[in-house]
């Protein structure tokens, strides 16, 4: 299940304690002690996408990607590996406006550059069944 949305928009606190996460922000404190590292993005999505093979391998019963996957080409790897493990693959998508994103994001104690936010706001392409999701849901504020 791919999660979509910007930064602050919900995503990780709707997830709360569920099992079976793969989140971008703990793989970076994994391998970097530090949540915020953007400097391993590669490194980090290549994780991302390792840990979902094995999973899909493995028979996990579901896997969240909790990341901001905004564009379809970044959906793409994680959407196309779990159709070849023939695993049925949806889309949560967070429609929080990008105002609401903001204001949650200043508030928070991980805040994120409002500018970067402004600017993925511009770039964000909402899930579409024609990539692959067989399930869209949509989380309104
Ligand atoms: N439904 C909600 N109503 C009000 N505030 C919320 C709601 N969901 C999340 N928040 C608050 O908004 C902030 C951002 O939420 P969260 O960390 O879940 O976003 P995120 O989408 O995971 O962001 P990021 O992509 O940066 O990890 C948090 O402080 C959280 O408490
Ligand atoms: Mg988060």
């Amino acid at each position: 299940m791919l999660l979509v949305g910007l930064p602050a928009s919900g995503k990780s606190t709707w997830l709360s304690d569920r099992a079976g996460v793969l989140s971008s922000d703990a793989m970076r404190a994994l391998v970097r002690d530090d949540e915020a590292d953007q400097t391993i993005h590669g490194l980090v999505f290549k994780l991302m996408r390792d840990f979902l093979r094995y999973r899909l391998q493995l028979g996990a019963e579901v896997t969240y990607i909790d990341a901001t996957n905004l564009t379809r080409k970044h959906r793409r790897p994680f959407v196309k590996m779990a159709l070849y493990a023939e695993a049925q693959v949806e889309a949560v998508y967070f429609d929080t406006p990008l105002d609401e994103c903001l204001r949650r994001n200043a508030a928070r104690s991980r805040v994120v550059p409002p500018e970067a936010i402004t600017m993925l706001a511009v770039r964000l392409q909402p899930p579409t069944r024609e990539e692959g999701f067989q399930v869209i849901q949509t989380v309104e504020p």
